[in-house]
């Protein structure tokens, strides 16, 4: 597949209007985007664990209005909303190839969260796919040929990856690839693919708990960060050791071996960090809480057998990762040895999940 192919060729506008909606899952990376050249291309391979709980509930209303410029409105959780309007202009404006009817509609876009806003959490991975998909919707009913659900799924993540790039990572579940990797045949640029490898029961209904660190803003945008990979005195090794994580994941998720499984995710997360700590400018994104909460885990593996483990985004949270069968055992010591360590002792139960749900009226 290649960018031209995403074009829609043939429709028609007779729909004078209509409502569409979705809801779509965050998803949380095992081997970490980070880097991206033009048009949100990944410099390295990714692939991530779709969530279940966390998700973003997207309602597009469209009306047929004059071909002139783009027309939209957006309501988060009830309420009109300016400050995220730039990006949609931009995410209208990359994508309006690939959809030329959007000029040919005035969209009401109604979102909300089911997590708490200001969590900390991002909502760009969600909140974009939920979009997306919404608006393949809105294709679907005005495309002339069939869309099949191969190709919407396929469309959804192209689109939402031109939103941003780990949104693609969150239309289909469990495990997502994104970049083209040797290791994993259908893998594109492009898009994100489900992972159709063999995957051991041990990773049946994972678990991720999210502690919730630091709710502030982020300190670092998603765009800033991906520019400081340009000239990264690192960033070549990175790059090809995301591609060779990726290929060891994939014989991981076949054997069930959580021990490695551990040791990649771990690492994954920290070097993410160590690129932002030795990129120009430098940043520190973990917390001392974050540190005491590593140190915690790293503590509970070595006294027990558990094959717990975290992971982090460019952020102060940490995501707890766990087999299903230690639920029982890890939420007691995250109440005990961990909330304290958490932003107003909040965190977040989620597991990984199967993708995004239309919602029928
Ligand atoms: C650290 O997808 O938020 O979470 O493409 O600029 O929107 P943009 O960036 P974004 O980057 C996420 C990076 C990450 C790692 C990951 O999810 O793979």
């Amino acid at each position: 597949m290649t960018a031209q192919d995403f074009i829609l060729k043939s429709y028609h506008t007779n729909i004078e209007n209509g409502s569409v909606k979705w809801e779509s899952p965050s998803n949380i990376a095992l081997v970490k985007y980070w880097g991206k050249k033009k048009d949100q291309i990944p410099e390295n391979p990714s692939i991530s664990f779709t969530l279940s709980d966390c998700k973003t509930i997207t309602e597009i209303t469209f009306t047929k209005k004059e071909r002139t410029g783009f027309s939209f409105d957006i309501y988060f959780e009830g309420e009109k909303n300016e400050a995220f309007k730039p990006k949609i202009q931009t995410f209208f404006e990359r994508i309006e190839i690939y959809m030329p009817f959007l000029k040919d509609y005035h969209f009401k876009i109604e979102t909300s969260n089911t997590f708490p806003h200001s969590s900390g959490i991002a909502s760009s991975a969600s909140g974009m796919s939920a979009i997306a998909l919404c608006l393949m919707s809105i294709e679907r009913s005005l495309s002339l040929v069939e869309v099949t659900d191969e190709v919407f799924n396929q469309k959804a993540s192209f689109l939402a990856r031109l939103g941003s790039g780990s949104a693609c990572r969150s239309i289909e579940g469990e495990l997502v690839v994104w970049g083209k990797n040797e290791s994993i045949e259908a893998s594109s640029d492009l898009y994100g693919v489900k992972f159709e490898g063999e995957v051991h029961s041990n990773f049946k209904n994972y678990q991720d708990t999210i502690l919730l660190v630091d709710k502030g803003e982020k300190q670092v945008s998603s765009t800033v960060g991906h520019q400081l990979m340009y000239g990264h005195p690192f960033a070549k090794e990175r790059f090809s050791q995301a591609h060779d994580n990726l290929a060891k994941l994939k014989t991981i998720l076949a054997s069930g071996d959580l021990n490695e499984f551990v040791k990649i995710v771990e690492s994954e997360a920290l070097t993410l960090h160590a690129m932002m700590m030795t990129s120009m400018p430098y940043f520190i994104l973990m917390k001392p809480n974050t540190l005491e909460i590593i140190n915690k885990i790293w503590a509970y593996r070595q006294k027990t057998d558990s094959k717990v483990c975290f992971t982090l985004d460019a952020g102060a949270n940490v995501h707890v990762l766990y087999p299903e069968n230690e639920k029982e055992s890890i939420l007691e010591f995250i109440k005990n040895e961990l909330v304290s360590y958490c932003q107003n002792g909040h965190y977040i139960c989620d597991q990984i999940g199967l993708g995004a749900n239309q919602i029928e009226f």
